[in-house]
């Protein structure tokens, strides 16, 4: 049996009932405060945010017959395209900016179920047993413990909310320097991040490429919450002005992946993706691929190309943009409310907060989360994601939670009015973590 490690943050096991917390906790949860995607759309939502074009107020061609021609009523149910159709790919290579000449166009882009899939796929199809990895952290589990099971060493690039100056992200990249060994193969990114929100500059990116460059390292950066960039100055699909893929920086050694679940409010079609500039590292992946896909849903295909066509992408992004913005206002508010015993880094993008929650008075130690997570939601029925469970059970974490800040509007609301009634009536006897 292979020897990966529990996946903390997702699983559901009948023999061990310690561990898992979305799936035991979220078909309970009255006010679900963990979610990671921006509010779900239905396809009649999608049909409605193709039928405007905003930036001219005027209404586009029929969006109900342009959804007809991707899911074809007559269209018989084969494989469909093995790597995915290209139309979607060339969708999907538009989302960047090719200037650089570093992704050119369908055949820089593999579809596969999910991100989830693509983060898999390119681990397992360029990673060997002995290989060294450097993985930004925290972070999704998959990006450190597939590497593990695979039988690569694993070192972990740690985020530091404490670090003056830089920007902002929490890592030193003179710190990535000395992590890398001769046998290093890989780097492994998140960015924006998953808990933090926190986004890599174009000059940070700049100096990991330098060092990968130098090392011939290969770069794995996982952009499954991009671009969702809702707090940075001057960025935001309005103006253009997002921070850098790592795919737009000119250098070829490197793979991002996505997918359609978070930003664009689709997790349902299961479609994500992952681009390189190497045509030797995407028919690496596709030979894997072949192993475990044959090819992706033929229906999912069209709903994921009617949705990253202008102008219904554009309006998506608007919106989850939007409800960003206003969300996270909300918990600015309750933060600050807090201070004496909550602190945080505000998020700069994608769908989630890392909260540090301290005991009141004295020497304010880091509160246990776990047991602060399931006495919120037995009590207000509000669901959050403990930061020392699920990110590591690491010390660095004790206090911390992850709050999912992008569901829909009234959610929030609703779940901030009871999370301040458990902070007025029982907060005071939740324990400090043991550490
Ligand atoms: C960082 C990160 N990568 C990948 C995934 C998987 O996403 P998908 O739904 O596209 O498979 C998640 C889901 O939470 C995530 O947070």
């Amino acid at each position: 049996m292979v020897n990966v490690k529990k996946f903390e943050v997702e699983q559901a096991s009948p023999h061990n009932q310690e561990g898992k917390w979305m799936d035991e906790h979220e078909t309970w949860a009255t006010h679900n405060l963990a979610e990671t995607c921006c509010a779900s759309v239905s396809l009649q939502d999608l049909i409605a945010l193709a039928a405007v074009d905003a930036d001219s107020a005027t209404a586009t061609t029929d969006p109900d017959q342009r959804m007809a021609g991707l899911i074809n009523y007559t269209t018989k149910q084969t494989y469909g395209s093995i790597r995915g159709s290209s139309t979607l790919r060339s969708r999907i290579a538009d989302l960047y900016d090719t200037t650089a000449g570093t992704i050119g166009g369908a055949n820089s882009v593999l579809i596969t179920n999910g991100a989830i899939q693509a983060n898999f796929l390119t681990l397992y199809s360029l990673l060997c047993p002995g290989d060294h990895v450097i993985v930004q952290y925290p972070t999704y589990q998959q990006l450190y413990s597939v590497p593990e099971s695979l039988g690569a060493e694993v070192s972990l690039w740690k985020w530091r909310p404490e670090i003056e100056g830089g920007d902002g992200s929490g890592l030193d990249v003179q710190e990535l320097r000395g992590l890398i060994r001769e046998n290093t193969r890989m780097i492994i990114l998140n960015n924006p991040q998953n808990p933090t929100g926190a986004v890599l500059s174009r000059r940070t990116l700049e100096e990991i490429i330098s060092l990968a460059r130098a090392h011939n390292i290969t770069i794995h950066s996982d952009e499954v919450y991009r671009p969702l960039f809702h707090s940075l100055p001057e960025s935001g699909p309005e103006n253009g002005g997002n921070p850098p893929s790592i795919l737009e920086l000119g250098y070829g050694n490197v793979v991002a992946t996505g997918s359609l679940s978070k930003a664009f409010s689709l997790a349902g079609i299961r479609v994500g993706w992952l681009a390189s500039p190497r045509a030797e590292i995407i028919d690496a992946c596709a030979s894997s691929r072949h192993y475990t896909t044959i090819s992706v849903s033929q229906v999912d295909d069209g709903v994921a190309a009617f949705a990253l066509a202008k102008p219904t992408v554009v309006n998506l992004l608007r919106r989850n943009v939007e409800l960003a913005r206003r969300n996270l206002a909300l918990l600015a508010e309750f933060v600050d409310e807090f201070k004496h015993v909550v602190s945080w880094v505000k998020p700069a993008a994608g769908t989630t907060a890392f909260i540090r929650f301290r005991t009141k008075g004295g020497s304010g130690e880091p509160v246990d989360d776990v047991e602060f997570c399931k006495r919120l939601q037995e009590r207000k029925g509000v669901m959050f994601v403990p930061g020392r469970r699920c990110f590591g059970d690491s010390v660095d974490f004790a206090g911390y939670v992850r709050v999912g800040f992008v569901p829909e509007h009234q959610v929030m609301v609703d779940g901030l009015r009871a999370l301040r009634e458990f902070m007025a009536e029982e907060y005071d006897s939740v324990p400090a973590a043991a550490v």
